[in-house]
This record gives C-alpha cells, sequence and structure tokens, in this order.
C-alpha cells in the first residue's frame, strides 16, 4: 500500500502542496484529480523522489519510509513514474526508449518478455519498433511513455496526466489500457484533467484545489457530486 501522509512541498517560500494525504490500496486504481496548477505533478514527484518533501510529510510505501530513498532505490522498490510530457527519447527507436525503462533488468529473455507485454497492451506500437519515437503520433507517443515506465515490472504505477491534448478516441485507448494494465494487479495513481474518462476506470478519486484535497471518495460517487461535475465535466 502507498500512504501519504500530510504531504507537504514547497517551491521557496510558495507552498503548492498543503498537508495532502491519500492511499492506494493493493489492487486499486486511485485518481487525482485537479486543474492546472492544483499540485498533481508535484505530488507524483514527491513520491518518486525527485522533489523533496517538507519535514512533517510521510510517504510510505510497502512498509518503508520513502523519503528516506533515492530515486533509483524508489524504482528498485517497486515504484514506476511516466512523467508528465512523456520525457521521451525522440531521436532514439521506440525500442530503445521502452528497453530503458528496464535498466535495472540484466535478463534478455525478460526484458523480452516485458517488451511483448507492453506491444500486447499497445498494438499500435508493434511494426515501430525500430523507428525514431519523434516520428510517432502523440498518442503513440504516450504508449510508449507507459509502456517504458511499465517495462521496470512495478508494483505501482504512477501516471501523470497520460491522455493530455490527446484526440478523445486516443485518449479512450490509453486509459482502457492503464484500465488492463490495473486488471492485472499493478496499482495505479492516475493524475486527470479529463475527470470523466479518469474516474470510468477508477475505483476511487482524490480532488485537489490550490494545492490542497477537497474532496475523495469512491469514484461511482465522485462522479454524480456536483462539485465535480461543474468542475470537470461542464454542468
Ligand atoms: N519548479 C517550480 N518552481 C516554482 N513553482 C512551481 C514549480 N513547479 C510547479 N510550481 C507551481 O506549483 C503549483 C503546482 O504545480 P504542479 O505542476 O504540481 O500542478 P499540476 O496540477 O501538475 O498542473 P498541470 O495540470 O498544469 O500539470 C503551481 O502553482 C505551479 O506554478
Ligand atoms: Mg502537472
Amino acid at each position: 500500500m502507498l500512504k501519504v501522509s500530510a504531504l507537504t512541498v514547497s517551491y521557496g517560500s510558495f507552498q503548492a502542496v498543503r498537508e495532502v494525504s491519500f492511499e492506494v490500496r493493493p489492487g486499486e486504481l486511485v485518481v487525482l484529480l485537479g486543474a492546472n496548477g492544483a499540485g498533481k505533478t508535484t505530488i507524483f514527484r514527491a513520491v518518486s523522489g525527485l522533489t523533496p518533501a517538507d519535514r512533517g510529510s510521510r510517504i510510505e510505501w510497502a512498509g518503508q519510509e520513502l523519503s528516506s530513498l533515492s530515486p533509483r532505490a524508489i524504482v528498485d522498490s517497486g515504484l514506476s513514474h511516466c512523467p508528465e510530457g512523456r520525457k521521451l527519447f525522440p531521436e532514439l527507436s521506440v525500442g530503445t526508449n521502452l528497453r530503458l525503462g528496464a535498466y535495472r533488468c540484466h535478463d534478455k529473455a525478460e526484458i523480452q518478455r516485458r517488451l511483448a507485454r507492453v506491444l500486447e497492451l499497445f498494438p499500435p506500437l508493434s511494426g515501430r519498433m525500430n523507428d525514431p519515437a519523434g516520428a510517432l503520433s502523440g498518442g503513440q507517443q504516450q504508449m510508449v511513455s507507459v509502456g517504458r515506465a511499465l517495462m521496470a515490472e512495478p508494483k505501482i504505477l504512477l501516471l501523470d496526466e497520460p491522455s493530455v491534448s490527446l484526440a478523445p478516441k486516443v485518449v479512450a485507448q490509453v486509459l482502457e489500457a492503464v484500465a488492463a494494465i490495473n486488471r492485472t494487479g499493478t496499482m495505479v495513481l492516475l493524475s486527470e484533467q479529463n475527470a470523466y474518462a479518469a474516474l470510468e476506470i477508477a475505483h476511487r478519486g482524490y480532488v485537489l484545489e490550490g494545492g490542497r484535497l477537497v474532496l475523495h471518495g469512491p469514484a461511482a460517487e465522485l462522479m454524480q457530486h456536483d462539485e465535480v461535475r461543474r468542475a470537470y465535466m461542464g454542468a
């Protein structure tokens, strides 16, 4: 289980995330909803050890306190982060970008097995393995980015706005793959602005506003919540 308690993250004197507590339980797909600047990326980066949390924050994962671990040790503990904005190497091939996600694995057969699983989840990538990642469509690049995070064979996958700026049909494809990943037992923490599509696949959700959590509950309940409907669904 991932258990975040009283997480506060500051950039200088500005508190971007304030006293945020949430958890992802075994088997769960949890969505973090929030508008631009709400603090989603800051939370993901703090959990992955890329941005330091303020004193008093606790990030517990599988019985360990993560704030004392290096980003590499955090990956080794089974947590994999698919960052906002894909962060691919556009000149390198799709296959190389994917293999980079398995950099801690030295077993060639195992790497092939993981690659095959990624291609099963994202059929549009098969036949593109030797193409430069930068030559792919936005949706396919997002698939490579999620695939690369999966190549670490994580126990929990952190996905920071995987559907941003994709066409609706591609959003559905990417989120369906995320649901499929979760069905195999991988825990998922997903951040999204696309509330409806995300709540459709999530078990539970949390709503962030201005760095604070304002609402949480089962996905089906949040979907009906007036505030969520007004803010995210144009109701
Ligand atoms: N490196 C930084 N230095 C200073 N302020 C930052 C930095 N990164 C983010 N912020 C500020 O922290 C707040 C939260 O930003 P964050 O990127 O976490 O939000 P977000 O929910 O991921 O937004 P988006 O949906 O646009 O990705 C914003 O006010 C942002 O301007
Ligand atoms: Mg962000």
